[in-house]
């Protein structure tokens, strides 16, 4: 398939010039490794695209001691060596002409008077009072301060531009703390300048679910546990757990992808039809999908949830060491790198449908996509003999790598006999639209900028998908049984197998 409509610049990124207003954005934690491989590469490609607006400045916050100079030299080497398009040096020196950098301490006053000061200062050269971005990039513990100390030198209000602030992940390590975080920020900030990330939400697979179920009527009839059999969400990674002991190790599998990106992909694939496409209307909808999803109660959490971890093994020819063997990692670590549940949505339209979700390190490939097997026909009149794997009809979203939707359909093999066999029509976003996708990154920065919140997660909808995972959370803490591995490079724990239920099969990894 190609996309029908020709694209006026059809290599595009696709972020046209929406109207954003002149801002400061400052980035906290801007030295990094987020800050350095997304978020200044992003930036960098907005300008390239001309999506920025005319007057835009760039502060970096962090601790360590650097000059101006040293900073905007820091920041051109992360944009050479991880932007998506290799930089134009005239964008880029454009880019970080008037880049400012502010050092200290993020509990330390004195690090926001010279902040203040220096958005004053900017204001002042660009004769008015621009709206403000707040980038949180740092370790989780500091939001809480910064947000804070914000607040307290009276940089979160403005007379006149508008002031946002951006939260990354993790918001909380579990219901509590997101609950505690959240009384915080909403005690400093309206909820109407409060942008918490999800980078899956920017992601364009992940918005097109949204155009693929509301920009078509055909799927509408389907799209319920009347003709759904069960649905399969996976987030598999080929790769292990690098250098980021530290933090994976107090996360695991379960806080890193599933309360957050998994949730949110369920959310889009269940919600009702949203009246617009307005930030409240569709997250009213995501909220609701939320509270149809049972508390996971203490004795259920053996038939609807899986843990492992994987042990040494053999992927893409490479010996990889298990994960108690990586570096930093304790080697008595009970943190899972697979985690697997069994959902149920109680409402109207998807009570008694399974919803299988997972996520890994180290399986076989790295894949995220969503299958949606639908309910055998009644009765297959045609010859089994000579027939290949005659299947019920499944939708496939793939969001990523291999961009695209595909549903397989049952078809005659030529010949004089009737025999079936499964075949595939398929959308790819390669070759339908011949463009770029933007990374999520931009098109989440320059949503913040414009004050765009659609898709960005409300405090109602993050504490939501607390309450479903922090009761699995807190029983995998307090559970001190070994846990159940799997070989790296294989398609995880057979435990997992235990979730499935009506004779229902996990898709290959
Ligand atoms: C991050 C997790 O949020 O998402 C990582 O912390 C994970 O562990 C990553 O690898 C996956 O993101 P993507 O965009 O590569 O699917």
């Amino acid at each position: 398939m190609t996309a029908t409509e020709t694209d006026p610049n059809p290599l595009a990124a696709g972020l046209e010039r929406l109207p954003v207003a002149p801002t400061n954005l400052v980035i906290f934690g801007a030295t990094g490794d987020l800050a350095k491989r997304k978020l200044l590469p992003a930036i960098y490609n907005l300008a390239h695209e001309g999506a920025l607006p005319g007057q835009f400045n760039l502060i970096g916050v962090s601790r360590g001691e650097l000059s101006n100079d040293a900073y905007r030299e820091m920041a051109a080497e992360s944009i050479r060596a991880f932007s998506r398009t290799p930089p134009d040096e005239n964008v880029l020196s454009g880019l970080l002409a008037e880049l400012r950098y502010v050092s200290g301490a993020f509990d330390e006053p004195g690090t926001y008077d010279a902040l203040g000061a220096a958005l004053a200062e900017l204001d002042e050269s660009a004769g008015e009072a621009m709206s403000r971005a707040f980038y949180l990039s740092t370790a989780p513990e500091f939001f809480s301060v910064i947000v804070g100390a914000l607040g307290g030198a009276g940089l979160s209000k403005s007379e006149t531009g508008d002031v946002r602030v951006i939260i990354e992940k993790p918001f909380g390590t579990s219901l509590a703390e997101a609950l505690a975080l959240n009384a915080k920020v909403l005690s400093v900030f309206d909820e109407s300048q409060v942008f918490r990330i999800d980078h899956y939400l920017g992601k364009e697979t992940v918005q097109n679910m949204l155009a693929f179920r509301f920009a078509n009527g055909m799927f509408e009839p389907l799209w319920n546990r009347n003709y759904i059999a069960h649905v399969q969400i996976t987030a598999a990674e080929d790769l292990g757990i690098g250098s980021r002991a530290g933090y994976y190790d107090h996360a695991g599998a379960l806080r890193d992808l599933v309360e957050n990106h998994m949730m949110q992909l369920l959310t889009l694939l269940c919600m009702e039809p949203p009246v617009t496409f307005a930030a409240n209307d569709v997250r009213d909808e995501k909220v609701k999908v939320l509270h149809a999803i049972r508390t996971p109660q203490a004795e259920d959490l053996a038939q609807m949830s899986v843990r492992a971890q994987y042990a040494a093994g053999v992927s893409g020819g490479e010996n990889d060491v298990g994960y108690l063997a990586e570096a930093g990692v304790p080697s008595d670590s009970h943190t899972e790198t697979y985690a697997a549940l069994r959902l149920e949505v109680d409402n109207w339209r998807w009570a008694g449908v399974p919803f299988y979700l997972r996520t890994g390190k180290r399986l076989a490939r790295k894949v995220t996509e969503i299958a949606v097997t639908l309910r055998p026909v009644p009765h297959l009149a045609f010859e089994q003999d000579g027939s290949l794997g005659v299947r019920p009809n499944q939708l496939v979203m793939t969001i990523q790598p291999n961009e695209g939707v595909s549903l397989s359909l049952g078809a005659k093999i030529p010949g004089t006999r009737m025999r079936i066999r499964p075949v595939n029509m398929e959308f790819l976003y390669g070759t339908a639209f011949m463009s770029q996708s933007p990374e999520a990154y931009e098109r989440l920065i320059l949503d913040a900028m414009r004050g765009e919140a659609t898709l960005f997660t409300r405090n109602d909808e993050v504490e939501a998908q607390w309450r479903i995972c922090d009761p699995i959370v807190s029983a995998w803490s307090a559970d001190a049984r070994a846990l159940p591995q799997y070989a790296a490079g294989t398609q995880g724990p057979v435990e997992a197998e235990g979730l499935l239920l009506d004779g229902h099969q996990w898709r290959a990894v």
